[in-house]
This record gives structure tokens, C-alpha cells and sequence, in this order.
């Protein structure tokens, strides 16, 4: 897989990537990571991107002209399964869109800022619109390390027992159940019997009965999304660069 990152702070990304388990992606040879500094692509002397809004409205805006150019120059070397604009009004990151994108071969994520981008890159070029939660962030850069690493971690090798992604939280509709490991008793807090009793099938229902409920206690909302629509979750617009 390749991510190639637009942004204006480059230097802030890198720190993401350079650590733990995006790094060994990087260093199997899992996963690219590219980022592109906007600034290279400004029209202006001073290197800036944004300009005024239309209309006199606070903030700036970055300006459609310089994204285009990057986007374009990116979309001639390759084609791009999404091209991801990271703001608060996106689509709510979860679970089965990680694991949807995670498939993908080509990704370009655009990391908003200021008071957003000219809305014609929008229309345009963005194929997917991806929020991490209801609050606003100085900038997408954040939002788009987030995503990163909750698709990279599915990235098939990437974690070494690939087992314990798939059972991570939300992977079947549910959070996880609890995890105990040695000793089996700490201050007389003990691990419940059933996990010591060797039983496969009795541990398996028991930690499917705990998921399930854990869900109704912490994520009700969850099982109800589930009865709705079990297998995908997701929404997606087309791709519009083909
Ligand atoms: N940019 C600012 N706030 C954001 C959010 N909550 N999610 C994604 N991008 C953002």
C-alpha cells in the first residue's frame, strides 16, 4: 500500500510514521508513506496556499489552485483507489471504513486546515470525507495519523499476530471482552475459572458473552447498527478522478 500525505506541516507527520509499528510497515516494505509540503506548490513568493474568503468571512481558505496542482501531478504517476479530505464534517472514521481501506492499493489523504479548503477541491477531487469525531481539530494532520494507523495495523503482515487484529474491538460489531494473563490470583483479585479451565469452547462463549455485553453496556448504539445492516457500515462517494 502507498499514502501519500498533502499537508502543510510535513515535519509534524513524520513523527507518527517514525515510530512502532508504522515504521516497521514502512521498514518491511508493507507500506509507503509519502508527504507532500503544500508550500512547494504555492503560486506566490512568500510560499503561502491560502488566501481570503469570498465574501468576507473570518479565517482563510486554502486556495484551489495549488491543490489542484498537487493532486493532478500525484494522480498522472498512479491511480488512487480515494483521494481523503480529512474535516470535521466527514464521515465518522470507524472500524469496517479502516478495514474497507485498508484493501486499497493507492491512497492520497489531503489534510484540511485553516477554515478549510476551496470548496471546488472538494467537488472535484476528493472521493471520501473522513472526520475522527465530533470536535474540531487545529488542523487534519492529527486526524490523518489516526487514520493512518487504524489502516496500516490491517495491513496484512504488518501486525505479527494477525489474529489479534481481527479481534480487536468493533471488528465483529462489538468492543472487545476483557484479557487476563498471569498471575491468576493478585490481592485476591482473581482471573475468572472459566479462563483457566483449558475448555476452548466454554472460553469462547464466555469471552462472545462478555463482548456482547460490554457492547450494550458501553456502546449500545453498536448493536443497534448491527441489526441494521450487519456486513457494511460504510458510505463512499465514486471516484471521481476515473
Ligand atoms: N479537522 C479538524 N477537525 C477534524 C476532525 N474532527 N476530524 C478530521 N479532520 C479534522
Amino acid at each position: 500500500m502507498r499514502i501519500d500525505i498533502l499537508t502543510l506541516f510535513p515535519n509534524m507527520m513524520n513523527m507518527f510514521f517514525e515510530e512502532s509499528i508504522l515504521k516497521r510497515a514502512q521498514k518491511k516494505g508493507l507500506v509507503e508513506v509519502h508527504f507532500h509540503d503544500l508550500h512547494d506548490y504555492s503560486l506566490t513568493k512568500y510560499g503561502s496556499v491560502d488566501d481570503y474568503p469570498y465574501g468576507g468571512a473570518a479565517g482563510m481558505v486554502m486556495a484551489v489552485e495549488p491543490l489542484a496542482n498537487c493532486i493532478e501531478g500525484l494522480q498522472k504517476e498512479r491511480p488512487y483507489d480515494d483521494i481523503i479530505y480529512t474535516a470535521p464534517d466527514g464521515e465518522i472514521l470507524s472500524q469496517p471504513m479502516a478495514n474497507q481501506l485498508s484493501l486499497a492499493q493507492n491512497l492520497m489523504i489531503l489534510c484540511g486546515h485553516y477554515k478549510g479548503v476551496d470548496e471546488r477541491i472538494r467537488e472535484h477531487f476528493i472521493t471520501r470525507e473522513i472526520s475522527i469525531g465530533d470536535y474540531v481539530l487545529t488542523g487534519g494532520e492529527l486526524a490523518t495519523a489516526v487514520i493512518c494507523d487504524a489502516i496500516i495495523r490491517l495491513v496484512p503482515g504488518v501486525i505479527g499476530d494477525e489474529q489479534s487484529a481481527l479481534e480487536d474491538s468493533f471488528q465483529d460489531g462489538l468492543v472487545a471482552p476483557p484479557e487476563y494473563t498471569r498471575p491468576p490470583e493478585f490481592r485476591g483479585w482473581k482471573v475468572p475459572d472459566v479462563l483457566l479451565s483449558g475448555n476452548h469452547a466454554k472460553i469462547e462463549q464466555w469471552r462472545m458473552e462478555q463482548a456482547i455485553q460490554r457492547t450494550k453496556e458501553r456502546r449500545p448504539g453498536l448493536l443497534a447498527d448491527l441489526k441494521a445492516s450487519p456486513h457494511d457500515n460504510t458510505k463512499t462517494k465514486k471516484n471521481k478522478q476515473q
